[in-house]
């Protein structure tokens, strides 16, 4: 036990409480040091540096704001939508509490999505933060699960017929995929033990998971120490204390930049809260206030904006489709096998592996390799630090060429993205195609291309003009 230490004589009751409380609880005062007034922050951060604070002040929105939710509403499938209408107008203020809630699901995915992009351009899942990025992966998986689930409470007919939509799914799964949707609904159809079960997981199973991988991907972040715009590793020069020379503690200098990033974030949001909640039936979907009939499909069933790159890739897995990927693996596996530096055992294995590859997407309908694709467009994220092979972190440092390629990726995202809103057609299913086969050309070929061209030398030191 650390030694107790004493107030200085004539010490005012603040000092004393101070004292009192730092002989108590030493370990908050060192999580205090180690987390925060001695952690030191590149210097050189920019705006894209403000997403991992928002994302946590947007996690600390939901988690109040659910809490006040769960309050008024009913997880029974004959009383839930009408739960929300006397939130939205009986409860006092639960028009904010809801549409804050709302409107808070769409804004996590924003921030997170610019985080996580912020992390591709500066290569912030290269060594030594592998883990920040896998802890990140997965907390994005446990955000799409949270989402999902809470869509379904409200109880109306998108809610419903999403959900019947997505669950099904899992049925295309060979041998199992009907067990297990049956397991996830918990009946033949979307019901009250759907709705149920989706509840205990939204309010509390998914969010305790969230929190413990947001607090084990700052402890990663903090054992290894953030990287920054130039992807210098500023612990290479450090003062005569040991103290990296282009560092600077968090608190106070980032907590107050961070609040800049707070305050310009809660403008947009309460103006969408106030103004425009329900985003232009983007974020409440306007077949959503209907209440659920599970006798009346609804016309055009789509999810809500932050699924749908991820859903126009399922849809894009036509037969035709599955006859190119054929193509694709074919051609891959005879290159790999002619490539100079394979023994011939090598070549039979590429080739055997191809082929193997080849009969099971023969082998298994469209519909399945849609959730397989759909899945591992999510999957492939994890591997990205093994993926790239760039000698340097930042694209700053990259060949010109590859802020074009990180263009492309950010509108083949948003295009999936529209197109996954839009009711498919001939003409739409093939750009979903061509923007599909791009996503994972832009992963798979990484090793690949990350390599290729003229790179910058990196600088010793951050480059940072004071402002
Ligand atoms: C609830 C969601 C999340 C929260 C609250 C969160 C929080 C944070 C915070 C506070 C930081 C340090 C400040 C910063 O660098 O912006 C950070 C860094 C980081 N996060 Fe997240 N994060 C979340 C999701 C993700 C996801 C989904 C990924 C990637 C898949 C990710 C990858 C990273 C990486 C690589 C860093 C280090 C960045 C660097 O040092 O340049 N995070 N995160």
């Amino acid at each position: 036990m650390a030694e107790f230490k004493e107030a200085p004589a004539g010490a005012g009751p603040l000092v004393q409480v101070n004292t009192w409380l730092q002989n108590r609880f030493p370990t908050a005062y060192d999580a205090y040091r180690v987390h925060m007034s001695e952690y030191y922050a590149p210097k050189n951060f920019n705006v894209w540096y403000f997403f991992g604070s928002l994302a946590m002040l947007v996690l600390v929105i939901q988690i109040v704001t659910g809490i006040f939710l769960v309050m008024h509403y009913k997880p029974d499938a004959a009383l839930a939508f009408a739960s929300v209408e006397y939130i939205m107008r009986d409860v006092p203020g639960g028009w904010l509490i809801r549409y804050m809630h709302s409107t808070g699901a769409s804004a996590f995915f924003v921030v997170v999505y610019l985080h996580m992009f912020r992390g591709m351009i500066y290569g912030s899942y290269q060594k030594p933060r592998e883990l920040v990025w896998i802890f990140g992966c997965a907390i994005f998986l446990c955000l799409m699960a949270e989402a999902f689930m809470g869509y379904l409470l409200p109880w109306g007919q998108m809610s419903y017929w999403g959900a019947q939509v997505i669950i099904n799914l899992f049925g295309a799964i060979p041998f199992v995929g009907e067990d297990l949707s049956l397991l996830i609904r918990g009946d033949y159809v979307v019901g009250d033990a759907t709705l149920n079960r989706f509840f205990s997981f939204h309010v509390i199973a998914v969010p305790l998971v969230l929190l413990g991988l947001v607090v084990a991907h700052l402890l990663a972040l903090h054992d290894v120490g953030s990287n920054n715009p130039d992807g210098v590793d500023i612990k290479a020069v450090k003062d005569a204390h040991g103290r990296p020379l282009d560092g600077i503690p968090f608190h106070p200098y980032y907590t107050v930049h961070d609040l800049l990033g707070v305050a310009v974030f809660l403008i947009i949001f309460s103006f969408i809260v106030f103004f425009a909640p329900e985003g232009g039936g983007y974020f409440l979907e306007y077949n959503n206030f209907i209440p659920a009939d599970p006798l009346k499909t609804p016309a055009h069933i789509a999810p809500v904006w932050y699924f749908t790159p991820y859903y126009s890739m399922l849809r894009a897995l036509t037969d035709p489709m599955v006859n190119v990927l054929v193509a694709l693996v074919a051609v891959a596996g005879v290159l790999a096998a002619l490539r100079g530096g394979l023994s011939a055992v090598g070549k039979g294995l590429v080739l055997g592996g191809a082929l193997v590859l080849v009969f099971l997407l023969k082998a298994f309908d469209a519909k399945f390799w849609g959730v397989v694709v759909m899945g591992a467009a999510v999957i492939i994220m994890f591997f990205l630090p093994w993926l790239d092979r760039s000698p340097v972190k930042s694209i700053r440092y990259r060949p010109g060429w590859n802020k074009i390629l990180y263009g492309i990726f950010v509108v083949d995202m948003l295009v999936l993205g529209y197109l996954g809103i839009q009711p498919p057609s001939d003409g739409k299913t093939l750009l979903a195609q061509a923007g599909t086969l791009f996503y994972f050309g832009f992963f798979l070929l990484m090793p690949w291309w990350s390599r290729l061209g003229e790179f910058k030398r990196v600088p010793d030191r951050v480059s940072f003009q004071a402002h």
